[in-house]
């Protein structure tokens, strides 16, 4: 069985399909590279699997359980995570205490019982904070973990994303152009990260403009345009497909 199984799929806004009766399956343990020109529907489709929309028709299901429906927060703790293409941050809050409120936004115990287990509230709370560390940690972002984010470079605010993403503990999580304005040295930075987040076990899902970058990354690829998936495959059938040429490839080679 799939990880995740998309169905018959659709998002409308007034009269445009932004997704349009999708079908995919992703599966355990891969990165698959979601890519299509701008306008085709990534961003949405990624907005349906985490819950923000609810689709207008079809189904999302994570280990064969139908997600689609839930609130964002329900679908964060069932274990999809995400980060945004406008990097999203507590931008006057610390480094460290962005993690830790990334931590409270999904896991944090019922405020009944903070009052009635005071002892294990703190001692969630402990290990919040040493759960956030060891992101941080992983992400290499240690030393800045009192900066500020607003004080941040833009790669680290995106890295930063990325570890907020990472504190709802994600089985899937859902990359939307994550090396946007990156400088190379960074570029290769993250993509070894998101390696590593694939072999400790975490499925990933990336959408991305770099090309170069997703083939070194990703085993499969998906193609939409105007909402549809146009095509689906290895790296290089997708680069030989010619529907996938005319629709997108094309116009970044000339
Ligand atoms: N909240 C919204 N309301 C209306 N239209 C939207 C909304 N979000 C996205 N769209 C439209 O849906 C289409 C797909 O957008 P998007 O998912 O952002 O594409 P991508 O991420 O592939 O660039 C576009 O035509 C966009 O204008
Ligand atoms: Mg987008």
């Amino acid at each position: 069985m799939a990880l995740l199984e998309i169905r018959n799929l659709s998002q409308h806004f007034g009269g445009v399909a932004a997704v349009s009766r999708l079908d995919l399956d992703i599966f355990d343990s891969e990165i698959l590279g979601l890519i299509g020109p701008n306008g085709a529907g990534k961003t949405t489709l990624f907005n349906v699997i985490s819950g923000f929309y609810t689709p207008s028709t079809g189904s999302v299901a994570l280990k064969g359980e139908r997600v689609s429906g839930l609130r964002p927060d329900e679908i964060a703790k069932k274990g999809i995570g995400r980060t945004f293409q406008q990097t999203v941050l507590f931008m006057r809050s610390s480094v460290f205490d962005n993690v830790v409120t990334g931590f409270h936004m999904n896991y944090t115990s019922g405020l009944m019982n903070q009052f009635l287990h005071t002892r294990s509230a703190k001692d969630e709370e402990n290990g919040i904070k040493k759960e956030a560390a060891r992101i941080l940690e992983f992400m290499g972002l240690s030393a800045l973990k009192d900066e500020l984010a607003q004080n941040l470079p833009h790669g680290h605010q995106r890295t930063l994303g990325i570890c907020v993403a990472l504190a709802a503990n994600p089985q899937l999580l859902l990359l939307d152009e994550p090396l946007t304005g990156m400088n190379p040295t960074e570029t290769l930075t993250t993509l070894d990260h998101i390696r590593q987040l694939k072999d400790r076990g975490i499925t990933i899902i990336i959408v991305e403009h770099n090309m170069k970058a997703v083939m070194s990354l990703c085993e499969r690829l998906v193609v939409l345009n105007h909402g549809e998936k146009i095509a689906e495959g290895k790296c290089e059938e997708i680069q030989d497909n010619k529907a996938v040429i005319e629709a997108y490839l094309g116009k970044e080679r000339r």
